[in-house]
């Protein structure tokens, strides 16, 4: 089992922020968290991670027990990709330092790399299409290359979890699609990592995610099959709006059935 969260609660400021979540996550079953802002979708990742710690259930990552596991050596085994990293990052440093620094999950790159360590890098970023890339300053790459020199860092550390927290926010549409191939094909590698993928775009949800988990104000609205839980009835029970949706090469995109559905529903 790579996440197991038995009936797991999160309270803050007198108020419920995650609910009674329980979620079973299997070796190589890539999920998707869809949920719209503020459902709990970070606060759920920050508590695998254990940057947090549950009110109340209990939790298993990758076969180790919440309360008997150093952390700290947990999180080396967890790629993690989010905006709030970008954030910290030296503007100053070059890619080839933030995909090493991955290794030792590590903000900046402190401690010392070798030849080995440099290889591996280095394969990383040719299977990313970023090799061009090793000796730019962070700060001069566009977002789209940003997220990709990120996922690498997440890599270096060979993950057996890989968390990526809306790795498209800020992209267009041609450098998106170029970031979700290459989250398809790393879902195909035989020794690669199981996926969890968060979003609050539908169709960003690719073929290779079968398991969708829909977080709606703290709590599990529904979990399973991706194919049984994005269609029309659902989804528009899940928003509360009528949604009508479009399937397109195994994916799914939704739209208000209705244009004035929203004025409606926010007039209510
Ligand atoms: N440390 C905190 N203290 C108080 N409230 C918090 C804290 N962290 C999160 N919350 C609240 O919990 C709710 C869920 O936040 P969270 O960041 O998990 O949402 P999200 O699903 O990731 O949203 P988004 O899609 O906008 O990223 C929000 O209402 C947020 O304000
Ligand atoms: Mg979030």
């Amino acid at each position: 089992m790579i996440i197991d969260l038995k009936n797991v609660s999160w309270k803050r400021d007198g108020k419920w922020v995650l609910e009674n979540i329980s979620w079973q996550v299997k070796e190589k079953e890539h999920w998707c968290i869809l949920g719209l802002n503020g459902s709990g979708k970070t606060t759920l990742l920050n508590l695998i991670n254990g940057y947090i710690w549950p009110t109340k259930g209990e939790i298993e990552i990758l076969g180790n027990k919440f309360g008997k596991t150093d952390l700290r050596k947990l999180r080396q085994s967890i790629g993690w990709v989010s905006s709030s990293l970008q954030q910290q990052l030296p503007n100053d440093e070059i890619a080839e330092n933030i995909v090493l620094s991955g290794k030792f999950a590590s903000i900046g790159l402190y401690d010392q790399t070798d030849e080995m360590d440099k290889e591996k890098a280095d394969r990383i970023l040719f299977e990313l299409k970023c090799e061009h890339l090793k000796k730019r300053q962070y700060q001069t790459l566009s977002q789209g290359e940003r997220q990709r020199i990120l996922i690498a860092r997440a890599l270096m550390a060979s993950p057996k979890l890989l968390i990526l927290d809306e790795p498209c926010t800020g992209l267009d549409i041609i450098s998106r699609e170029h970031l979700l191939k290459m989250i398809e094909a790393l879902t195909k590698q035989p020794e690669g990592p199981t996926l969890i993928y968060v979003t609050h775009h539908v169709e960003e949800v690719l073929p290779c995610f079968k398991k969708v988990l829909l977080l709606k104000n703290g709590v599990v609205f529904d979990s399973g099959s991706t194919t049984n839980l994005l269609n029309a009835e659902r989804l528009s029970n899940f928003y509360q709006v009528p949604i009508s949706i479009n399937r397109n090469n195994g994916r799914t995109w939704i739209a208000l059935k209705e244009k004035d559905t929203l004025t409606t529903h926010v007039l209510q």
